[in-house]
């Protein structure tokens, strides 16, 4: 089970980190995604944009590759068990531990003025979205961890309490080693708030790719042979790996060894390569946004696999609290 938030446009990096590894979950397991728009409302009051932005994140988790006929791919919002299980939950968490968790105190920083319950609450919710289909493997990056960690707890408590119902879950990677996608500008990580130049994603145009791609931080070369790469040429090279065939790596790599590189050519390829990897994603992704039918379709399915699964664990769990009234 993982959560989608929908805000922001999917990047390379949402890419290699956390979608492709959905795409291969749903081959061995029996895999539930969701697109979290009720904890969008913890920061994002407003919801003009909403709509568009689920059918949008949607679209594109499809286009990457994710299957509505091999996993329940559904909103949050349509799964009213998730709200209820939420409530359960909340009386087994301590306002003392939920004001510690990194996440809620960097949204203080960011949103002072809107310090609500629903963002304090936010890994409440958030267990409840995992433990409702009593998952075992939860797909999340590194900033999940504490969440996780939270959701463990919070289940456990709850078995502690009322008996055992929930079983513990995990942080799930297929143990390769972390795909690290570098931004373009020598600076960390592609990520969806900060300088959207040095990130690409899957909705650019090809132009944009390419002209993001040019304007990477190079430098003026190596001087010696098999000299070790600077962080900023690493990073171009990380980028070469992920959509260039070996052969083009292994020129470059050779090139950069024996000091011919030429940057322009390097990026050249790039940027071509970059366009062969992300237009079709971007193609398919319109092709599905601009089919509402469809669209309606995934989620009224999504939500009848989730909303069964999620009746099955609250049966239990009103057993399990004595709220199994005649
Ligand atoms: N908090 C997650 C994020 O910020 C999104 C999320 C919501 C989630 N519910 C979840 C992730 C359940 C995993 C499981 O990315």
């Amino acid at each position: 089970m993982s959560g989608i938030r929908p805000t922001g446009f999917l990047h390379l990096g949402n890419y290699f980190g956390a979608v492709r590894n959905y795409v291969r979950m749903q081959e061995e397991f029996e895999c539930f995604f969701m697109v979290a728009d009720l904890h969008s409302l913890t920061t994002h009051p407003d919801t003009k944009e909403l709509k568009e932005n689920v059918y949008r994140v949607l679209s594109e988790n499809i286009a990457c590759g994710l299957d509505p006929d091999k996993a329940a791919l559904y909103c949050q919002s349509h799964v009213p068990e998730t709200t209820e299980l939420y409530l359960f939950l909340n009386m087994l968490a301590y306002k003392g531990e939920l004001e510690k968790t990194v996440t809620f105190k960097e949204k203080v920083r960011q949103h002072p003025d809107n310090v609500n319950a629903g963002l304090l609450t936010y890994p409440v919710l958030q267990t409840a979205d995992i433990i409702l289909h009593r998952a075992l493997y939860v797909p999340v990056g590194k900033d999940q961890e504490q969440h996780l960690e939270m959701a463990r707890n919070f289940a456990n408590r709850f078995n502690h309490r009322y008996g055992d119902v929930f079983p513990e879950p995990q942080a799930f990677n297929f143990g390769d080693e972390l795909v690290k996608v570098p931004s373009l500008d020598g600076t960390g990580k592609m990520s969806k708030s900060e300088n959207q130049n040095a990130t690409l994603y899957l909705s650019d145009s090809d132009e944009l790719i390419r002209s993001k791609v040019k304007k990477a931080k190079t430098d003026s070369g190596p001087t010696e042979p098999d000299s070790v790469k600077p962080d900023i040429i690493e990073n171009v090279f990380s980028l070469l790996k992920l959509v260039s065939a070996a052969e083009v790596v292994e020129k470059y790599e050779s090139d950069f060894n024996n000091c011919t590189i030429r940057y322009g050519d390097l990026k050249q390829q790039l940027g071509e390569d970059m366009v062969k990897f992300i237009a079709p994603i971007r193609e398919k992704a319109a092709a599905i946004r601009n089919n509402p039918a469809y669209l309606k379709e995934v989620m009224e399915k999504g939500a009848e696999k989730a909303r069964q699964s999620a009746q099955a664990t609250m049966k239990l769990v009103k057993e399990a609290m004595g709220l199994n009234y005649y």
